[in-house]
């Protein structure tokens, strides 16, 4: 069963709002700090985040953090939080191709008690209607039977430095 003392984070999609929140778990569990973008997890595992959200200082005080672009280092994983980019297309349409990419990602290293949230920006109803049918079908787990969902929504402002995420 997951436990708080047996967590593994997965953190999918390492931009402004996925960097510092796999920094602030990585003081206090294991986490994967996964993206799709080799230069991203290259300049992450120097120590430098270009997006200037988090210091090199801050990267060395989150010592259970680890970053990759090897899906292999998610299979360890039992806790995935999705935090991939949802920009909009010509026509304003929010484009969900990067969330369902990373779900069908996630479904294939899911396992039975796993946890997956989705924090990227999303109309109502997208987590179940459009993200949840996609872990199922590539996993072959059924929801709320075999794996579970929720949706937290992100409130971090880029380059705001008094407002983080730790105190929004
Ligand atoms: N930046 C903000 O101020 C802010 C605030 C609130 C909510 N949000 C929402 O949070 C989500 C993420 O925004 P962001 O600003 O952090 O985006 P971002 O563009 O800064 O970073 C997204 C990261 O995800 C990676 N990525 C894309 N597809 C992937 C995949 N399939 N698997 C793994 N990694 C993948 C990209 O390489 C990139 O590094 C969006 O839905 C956004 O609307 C952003």
């Amino acid at each position: 069963m997951l436990t708080l003392s047996n967590i593994k984070i997965g953190v999918i999609g390492l931009g402004y709002v996925g960097l510092p929140l796999a920094v602030e778990f990585g003081k206090k569990f294991d986490v994967v700090g996964f993206d799709i973008n080799q230069t991203r997890i290259g300049e992450l595992q120097s120590g430098v985040d270009h997006t200037l959200e988090v210091s090199s200082d801050e990267l060395k005080d989150s010592p259970r953090l680890s970053f990759s672009a090897d899906l292999q280092q998610l299979a360890s994983c039992n806790f995935y939080i999705v935090t991939v980019p949802t920009p909009i297309d010509d026509y304003k349409q929010p484009d969900l191709t990067p969330l369902i990419k990373a779900s069908q990602t996630i479904a294939k290293v899911l396992k039975k008690g796993d946890v997956v949230v989705y924090e990227s920006t999303v109309y109502p109803g997208a987590t179940e209607e459009d993200c949840i049918p996609v872990l199922e079908q590539h996993s072959g787990l059924v929801y709320n039977q075999d794996f579970f969902a929720g949706y937290s929504p992100e409130r971090i402002n880029p380059g705001d430095k008094e407002h983080r995420v730790t105190n929004i």
